[in-house]
C-alpha cells in the first residue's frame, strides 16, 4: 500500500527513520515518499492502459514544484485549477501539452495564460466563460483547445461528503448536460476556438465504480448526439474522484474502476479520441504523513487530551470535514506498533482527544482516539496526509506552515522550508513601518 511501516518498535518512510528526520527538520513536517508516489502513479496508469489515457495529476492535492516535476518525469500530466497552479506546473518543467486548466470562475488573466502557453485543454465551466475565452483567443490570435465541463446531474452514494459532492443539479460547476450540446456547438463556429470535447469530474472520493459507468453513459450519449450532426469530439476528461484507502480495505482498487470506465471508452479510444483522468487523492493521500509533537498532555472533565504542535492551519480536514485519519506514535512506548491502520484493539491504550494549538473548537484531529500513552515530547505521525494536507494549510493564527521533506530510500531532502515569522509580515512591510497615507 505504502512505504511507511514500523520496524523495530519505530516507525520509518522507506529506508529512512521517521525519528531522525523531525531531529533534523523540526516539526511539523510533512513526508513524502518517492517510491509510493511514483507506485501509485504508475499502477494507476497500468490499471487504465488499455485505453492509454494523459493523466494529469490534480495539483490542488498536493502541488509542491518539487513533487509536480516527480510525477511529470513518470509521464503524468497535471491538472491544474488556477493561475498558481499554472505557473507551479510550468515551473516544475511540465510540457504545456500535458497541462490542463478547470476552475468555475477563471480570471481573464488565468485565461489569458492558459492560452499563451497553448496548454493541452482549458475546461469550461458556463457560457459566460467561453465568450470570454474567444476574446482572449482573438486578441492573442490563438485557438486554445478546450472542452465543456458538464454537470450530468449524479449523486454520488453516500459516502462522498456533501462538501465535495460536485456534480448533482444546481451545483456551481460546469454547464447543465442539457446545455451542453448547443455551448459545444457555439463553440465549434467561433474561428478562435477549439472546442474538442467534454469534462466531468462527480465529487471527490467517489467509491462506486457505477458512479462513472452513469456519469460517462451521459456524455458518451451526448458525444454521440454531436457526431451523428457531424461534429468531432476528441477529448473525454473523466476527472478525478478515485478514492484513497485512509482506512485499508475501506475503497475499491483502480482495477475495479477500470473494469467500469475502460470498455465503455473503447470505442472512443479506438476511434482516435483522447481519455484524460485527473486523480489527485488517489495517488497522493498515502504517499505522505505529518510529522508532529506532542506538547502537553492534559485532562479537561474527564477526557485526556493531547496537544501537539500541528492544528487545523497544518492539516484541515478532520475539522472541515470530519475525516478520519489514522495517527500513532512514531516510537510508541512498549513497542505497541499497530497492527493495521484502523486497528484499535491493543491492549493497554489511552482513549485520546487529539487536539491542536489553534484558538477554534473545532481545531480536533481526533476525538476519543485509542493510542498508546503519549507524554511531552513524543512525536506522532498523522498518516494519509499527502493528498490535500499541506495543500489546504494556512497561516491562521500567525502561524507558520510546516516544511516538507521527499523521502527517497535512505535519503531525506528538503523541498520546502518552513515558513518564519519574517515571511509572515514580509508582504506587508512594503515601506518599512511607514503606514500608506
Ligand atoms: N478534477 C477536478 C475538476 C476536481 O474538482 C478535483 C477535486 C479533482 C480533479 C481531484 O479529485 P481527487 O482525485 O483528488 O479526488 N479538499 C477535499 C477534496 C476537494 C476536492 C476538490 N476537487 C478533501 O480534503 O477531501
Amino acid at each position: 500500500m505504502d512505504e511507511f511501516s514500523y520496524r523495530d518498535g519505530t516507525l520509518w518512510c522507506e529506508q529512512t527513520e521517521l525519528r531522525e528526520v523531525a531531529e533534523k527538520f523540526g516539526t511539523p513536517t510533512y513526508v513524502y515518499s518517492a517510491a509510493t508516489l511514483v507506485d501509485h502513479y504508475v499502477r494507476f496508469a497500468k490499471a487504465f492502459e488499455s485505453i492509454n489515457p494523459l493523466i494529469c495529476f490534480s495539483a490542488k492535492a498536493l502541488s509542491n514544484v518539487h513533487l509536480l516535476r516527480l510525477l511529470a518525469g513518470q509521464g503524468a500530466g497535471i491538472d491544474t485549477v488556477s493561475g498558481g497552479e499554472l505557473h507551479r506546473a510550468l515551473v516544475a518543467g511540465v510540457d504545456p501539452e500535458r497541462i490542463v486548466l478547470a476552475g468555475v470562475g477563471k480570471s481573464v488573466d488565468e485565461l489569458r495564460a492558459a492560452v499563451r502557453h497553448d496548454i493541452r485543454c482549458i475546461n469550461v465551466e458556463s457560457e459566460a466563460e467561453v465568450e470570454l475565452l474567444a476574446r482572449v483567443a482573438r486578441e492573442e490570435d490563438r485557438r486554445p483547445r478546450l472542452a465543456i465541463r458538464v454537470n450530468p446531474d449524479i449523486a454520488p452514494d453516500m459516502r462522498t461528503p456533501a462538501r465535495t459532492t460536485t456534480a448533482i443539479r444546481g451545483a456551481k460547476f460546469g454547464v447543465d448536460i442539457e446545455r451542453a450540446a448547443a455551448l459545444f456547438r457555439a463553440a465549434s463556429t467561433d474561428e478562435f476556438l477549439r472546442a474538442e470535447g467534454f469534462h466531468v469530474h462527480i465529487g471527490s472520493p467517489i467509491f462506486d465504480p457505477g458512479v462513472y459507468a452513469t456519469a460517462l453513459d451521459r456524455i458518451l450519449a451526448l458525444t454521440a448526439g454531436l457526431e451523428a450532426d457531424g461534429h468531432s469530439v476528441t477529448t473525454l476528461n473523466v476527472g478525478g474522484g478515485f478514492p484513497a484507502e485512509y482506512t485499508e480495505g475501506s475503497a475499491p482498487g483502480w482495477d475495479d474502476f477500470a473494469e467500469a470506465i475502460c470498455p465503455r471508452l473503447q470505442g472512443f479510444v479506438d476511434r482516435g479520441g483522447q481519455v484524460v483522468f485527473e486523480p489527485g487523492r488517489t495517488i497522493a493521500a498515502n504517499a505522505g504523513i505529518l510529522l508532529a509533537t506532542v506538547r502537553y498532555r492534559k485532562r479537561a472533565g474527564d477526557r485526556e487530551l493531547v496537544v501537539i504542535d500541528a492544528g487545523m492551519t497544518h492539516i484541515v480536514r478532520a475539522a472541515m470535514y470530519d475525516s478520519y485519519h489514522f495517527m500513532w506514535p512514531v516510537t510508541p512506548v512498549n513497542g505497541t506498533v499497530p497492527r493495521s491502520r484502523d486497528q484499535q484493539s491493543i491492549d493497554d491504550l489511552v482513549d485520546y482527544d487529539v487536539v491542536g494549538p489553534i484558538c477554534e473548537s473545532s481545531d480536533y484531529l481526533a476525538k476519543g482516539r485509542a493510542l498508546p500513552a503519549m507524554v511531552s515530547g513524543d512525536l506522532i505521525a498523522i498518516f494519509s496526509a499527502g493528498a490535500y494536507g499541506m495543500t489546504m494549510t494556512s497561516n491562521y493564527n500567525s502561524q507558520l506552515r510546516p516544511a516538507e521533506v521527499l523521502v527517497r530510500g535512505g535519503r531525506a531532502d528538503l523541498i520546502r522550508r518552513r515558513e518564519t515569522y519574517d515571511d509572515l509580515v514580509a508582504l506587508e512591510l512594503l515601506d518599512g513601518l511607514t503606514p500608506p497615507l
